[in-house]
């Protein structure tokens, strides 16, 4: 019988230690999602076709973004600022553990964004829904070899645009907007 425990005990630890995370993508182009924790190099990227999703589990107390690029991004290195979802997973914080999130618009946009706990509908959504491509100035716009527009970086020009919009998104030069949950799972939509 004790070797019975030791087992269900180490399944429940292996369930509790991780983060459920599901990466929808609403828009209606196919996206590569990547991952950067804090102090790591970014993932290699996974594609998500428009309209599909992924799951991935993280660690508890990861931190770190997801953020997304375009699918002639996969095997060819783009590295211009974009939408991020950033997280800090399980913070002692209040007496307890708590995750804070928040839609990152600091460097750039490409696509809309956000991010909720799936389990818990009384936690914080934080998401940037309008597309600020279409409001970007002409200068701050960054374009792929087709010469479409794929970014819009963020500017002393255009952060007051921004926020207007995305009144929850962080962008600097205005307060930040932080969620806080404690969940163990959590979606996350871009596109
Ligand atoms: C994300 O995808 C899942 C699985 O298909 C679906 O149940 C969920 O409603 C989707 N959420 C959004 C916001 O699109
Ligand atoms: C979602 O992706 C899977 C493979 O990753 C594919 O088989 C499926 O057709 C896709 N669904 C949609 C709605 O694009
Ligand atoms: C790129 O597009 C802009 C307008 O969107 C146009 O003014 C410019 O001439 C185009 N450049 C090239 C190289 O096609």
């Amino acid at each position: 019988m004790p070797l019975i425990r030791i087992v269900l005990l180490s399944v429940y630890f292996t369930l509790i230690s991780a983060n459920f995370i599901r990466v929808n993508n609403t828009g209606a182009e196919n996206l590569v999602l990547i991952l950067e924790g804090v102090g790591h190099p970014p993932s290699a990227g996974v594609l998500i076709t428009a309209g599909n999703y992924t799951e991935l589990i993280t660690l508890n107390e990861w931190e770190g973004s997801f953020y997304t690029y375009p699918e002639e991004c996969l095997n060819a290195q783009c590295n211009y600022p974009v939408s991020r979802v950033s997280v800090a997973f399980e913070r002692w914080m209040f007496g307890g553990f708590y995750d804070f999130f928040m839609v990152d618009l600091n460097r750039g946009f490409n696509v809309p964004a956000s991010i909720k706990s799936i389990t818990r509908p009384d936690c914080d959504v934080i998401s940037c829904e309008a597309n600020l491509l279409e409001l970007c100035p002409e200068e701050d716009q960054i374009k792929n070899d087709k010469n479409q527009t794929v970014s819009c970086r963020t500017s002393a020009l255009n952060y007051r645009t921004f926020k207007e919009k995305c009144p929850h998104a962080r962008v600097d030069g205005s307060e930040l907007d932080l969620g806080i949950c404690a969940s163990m799972n959590y979606e996350l939509t871009f596109g």
